[in-house]
């Protein structure tokens, strides 16, 4: 049986079971940085306020400090009996400084303390995301600057569509990727407020300054109200969505690359070393990173929070492992990912041999009547006639001899051809936001634009 820091009222210790069962250090000891930051700027507002005397205030902001340095070098291992990282460290400085000490939780709670560390976790952890995220969507415009005349098909229903290229498609996801930064950002404002000073719930007597914290720790604000500052984890939840959504474009990404690595479409192969083989079948090659990235994602996906009245509840320590595990699996996945995107192979002939088949010109072939004057009704119906006819003779709309196309319309001529070619049929598609090279330029001119923007601004 432990006597806990907290025996108030208690005579009798805890049991072991429950200690074991109640205890968060195993996983918000990863916040111990955030915690003592925190500490640092309560302890110099209170100094600041003449709540506590300068002195006091000054060796505790030195005790804290050092437990820093302690735990950075090793010095120092969290006692995994410990209640939580807050009651870890703060017994720790106790052990160290007597009664100065246990000044410091003077006009503090835990509940307050951990709404801050939480939140001050988070915005690191945002930080390093979105810096991954700017990387591989500077990786995209790489490789879609690279391949801005890589012909392949575009799919609906995984059935082969219309012409695209590989550049287009790339561009595709850097614009997904870019509203993930903007959430993250987005996130970020509504997360970066203090509510420190919210104490248990009530707030306090004692004269605190809440604008001096807040500052200190370089958040934009107090939070207004004492029970929303310790009550709600909505920046949590806005944070897990983020990161699901971002997890989602990842999984179609992944999705794709393992239909684009199989035999069956075989338009790009992976570095061997971002592929995995078969403990028996010595002719696999396996794109098991992008699997797993599939898997992440339900698991990123499925953690959440429910209902609770105000004001702090212990179910609340509930949310750390689901943020936390969101978060590092989104890291994870992206350095993985990022890598082995650069390092892959296109194979952009059997891309080319994909989309002269399934007909993708057909399209272009009805537009063609349709410039000539024809109704599109019409022509579509002309164009699936001359589709049918090619499938019975096994040909392409480009092979069929004109004679054929001129039976099913006079307005047909040799120009025709040209007009079907996949090259005209993808230059031609110079809409704003169309796989035409020089719409793909523009692309990738708007994306690495907003990226600086989004950098630097
Ligand atoms: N370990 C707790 C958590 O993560 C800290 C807050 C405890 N507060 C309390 N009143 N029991 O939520």
């Amino acid at each position: 049986m432990a006597e806990m820091m907290w025996a108030g009222r208690s005579s009798q210790g805890v049991d072991s079971r429950v200690n074991a069962f109640n205890s968060s250090i195993a996983f918000d000891g990863r916040m111990y940085k955030q915690d003592i930051q925190g500490s640092i700027a309560h302890a110099t507002m209170l100094g600041e306020q003449g709540i506590i005397s300068m002195s006091d205030s000054l060796e505790l902001i030195g005790g804290l400090k050092e437990i820093l340095a302690d735990i950075e070098s090793g010095k120092l291992q969290f006692d995994m009996t410990a209640e939580d990282i807050h009651m870890f460290i703060e017994a720790e400085l106790t052990k160290r400084l007597g009664d100065v000490g246990k000044r410091l939780h003077t006009s503090r709670s835990r509940n307050d303390q951990v709404a801050l560390d939480i939140r001050l976790y988070l915005r690191d952890a945002i930080g390093e995301l979105r810096e991954l995220v700017v990387s591989l969507v500077r990786v995209l415009c790489n490789i879609a600057d690279e391949n801005t005349e890589t012909i392949m098909p575009g799919y609906t229903h995984l059935q082969r569509a219309q012409p695209i290229t590989f550049g287009h498609h790339m561009m595709a996801y850097a614009q997904m990727l870019l509203r993930d930064i903007e959430r993250f950002d987005d996130t970020l404002r509504r997360m970066n407020v203090s509510p420190l000073g919210s104490c248990a719930l009530a707030g306090t007597t004692y004269h605190i300054n809440r604008d001096r914290t807040a500052e200190l720790l370089g958040m934009s604000a107090p939070m207004v109200n004492s029970l929303d500052g310790v009550s709600d984890r909505d920046f949590c939840i806005e944070l897990a969505s983020a990161i699901s959504i971002c997890m989602m474009h990842l999984s179609r990404f992944s999705e794709e690359i393992i239909m684009w690595c199989s035999w069956e479409f075989k338009f790009i192969e992976l570095s061997d070393r971002f592929s995995t083989g078969s403990s028996i079948m010595p002719q696999k090659k396996n794109p098991d990173v992008t699997e797993l990235i599939r898997g992440k994602t339900a698991r990123v996906i499925g953690d959440n929070m429910k209902g609770l009245p105000l004001a702090y509840n212990k179910d609340m320590q509930e949310d750390k492992e689901a943020i936390f595990d969101a978060v590092d699996n989104l890291k994870l996945c992206l350095t993985t990912f990022i890598p082995m995107l650069e390092t892959m192979t296109l194979y952009k002939d059997n891309m080319r041999r994909a989309a002269a088949k399934g007909f993708i010109n057909a399209t272009d072939c009805a537009d063609y009547l349709v410039k000539k004057g024809m109704p599109f009704r019409t022509a579509y119906k002309i164009t699936g006639g001359l589709v049918a006819h090619c499938i019975e003779l096994g040909t392409t709309l480009e092979e069929l001899p004109l004679a054929d196309y001129q039976k099913q319309s006079e307005l047909f001529t040799e120009d025709v051809y040209d007009a079907i070619s996949l090259d005209t049929c993808v230059k031609e598609r110079k809409s704003f936001g169309g796989p035409a090279p020089e719409s793909v330029k523009t692309q990738i001119a708007l994306t690495r634009k907003r990226l600086e923007e989004l950098c630097n601004g």
